[in-house]
């Protein structure tokens, strides 16, 4: 199956929900005029993993839907899948990104001013959506504050960029701003909107930003473990930008004769050849090792959250399941 459905193989429920998500993605792209509107569907011809909206679908799973539920559920989780992309073309732009998905970025293809707007236009996609299908002003409060944190995290590592002194719970911060906090929202979502206690959602959305941490450190140990062919996305241009993930910052704290820091303070300067080598260190010293660590416990602890608020279920069970698939992927 194309366009990374197959991820969800072994979820035939959710992976058929997916496929209505996509619906209404493509329903409202196709909308868009003018080069925004081509630019957004090039960009959504390539579908990503679709592992927020999943989350939605897979938390509704705990509550039993009417039709009306199920119809909102499937607006909800295309709102959360929008602002994933809205946050990956603007971080595209920031990090001059030339590829995504395995695809030009838009930035790359269609130059910042268009990606600036496609950006835009999917957080205004994200408002609309959640606010026609939402139940209360509850959802759109969580996503406003959501998205705040979103930009904290961010900013957090705007201010850091370069900062060879960055400690891992700097980096834990950062992490759980730019992507624990979408993954809470999007399990927040699922479960609230389906009609079950806020408190229960709450439990939810904590499992949800821990999770993402992990997802977030796994992404960062891809950087270093893996090609650009198989991510389907640039490696090593975090590091030569100044992000400096978990894998380096704990390939740095065993870096005794500072080889690995002088090669990386020639921050924009860097060389393909010295990347490369970079990526050696980072192996080498244990910064990979160190960074897995870091992801099991974090995967481990979202688990044990998930066991001890949830009902032992099917739902249950395939959010398990999920959550150990992420761990071992590869891209
Ligand atoms: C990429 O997220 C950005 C991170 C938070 C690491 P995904 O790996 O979920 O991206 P797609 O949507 O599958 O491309
Ligand atoms: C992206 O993290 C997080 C946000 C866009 C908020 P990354 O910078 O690691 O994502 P990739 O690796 O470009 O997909
Ligand atoms: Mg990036
Ligand atoms: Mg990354």
């Amino acid at each position: 199956m194309d366009n990374q459905l197959y991820f969800w193989n072994n979820y035939p429920i959710i992976q058929e929900q997916l496929m209505q998500v996509n619906e209404i993605i493509h329903a409202e792209i196709n909308k868009v005029n003018g080069k925004v509107g081509l630019a957004l569907r090039d960009s959504f011809a390539v579908n990503g993993k679709l592992l927020r909206p999943a989350l939605v679908l897979m938390f509704a799973q705990f509550a039993e839907l009417d039709k009306n539920t199920k119809r909102r559920m499937l607006n909800v989780a295309a709102a959360v899948e929008f602002l994933h992309n809205a946050t990956l073309i603007h971080d595209d732009i920031i990090d001059e990104s030339k590829m995504r998905r395995g695809v030009p970025s838009i930035q790359a293809k269609y130059g910042k001013h268009v990606a600036v707007y496609a950006g835009d236009y999917l957080f205004a996609l994200c408002f609309k959506l959640l606010s026609d299908n939402g139940k209360s002003m509850k959802s759109l409060q969580f996503d406003g504050r959501t998205m705040q944190g979103i930009l904290g995290g961010e900013l957090q590592q705007l201010d850091h960029a370069y900062d060879l002194n960055l400690t891992k719970d700097d980096y834990l911060e950062q992490i759980k701003g730019k992507t624990g906090l979408l993954f809470g929202l999007s399990c927040f979502l699922g479960t609230y909107e389906s009609g079950l206690k806020i408190s229960l959602a709450r439990h939810a959305a904590e499992y949800g930003e821990i999770m993402g941490q992990a997802f977030q450190v796994k992404d960062d140990i891809l950087d270093y473990t893996v090609s650009a062919n198989q991510l389907k996305k640039p490696v090593l241009l975090d590091v030569k930008n100044g992000i400096y993930s978990g894998p380096l910052i704990f390939a740095l704290e065993r870096d005794k004769d500072a080889t690995l820091r002088t090669l990386v303070a020639k921050k924009q300067e860097l060389t393909p050849a010295e990347l490369r080598e970079i990526e050696r260190l980072v192996n080498e010293l244990g910064g990979v090792q160190v960074a897995n660590e870091l992801a099991d416990k974090l995967t481990a602890k979202s688990i044990k959250l998930l066991k001890q608020k949830f009902p032992e279920n099917k739902a249950r069970a395939d959010i398990e399941q999920l959550t150990a698939q992420l761990i071992s992927r590869t891209y």
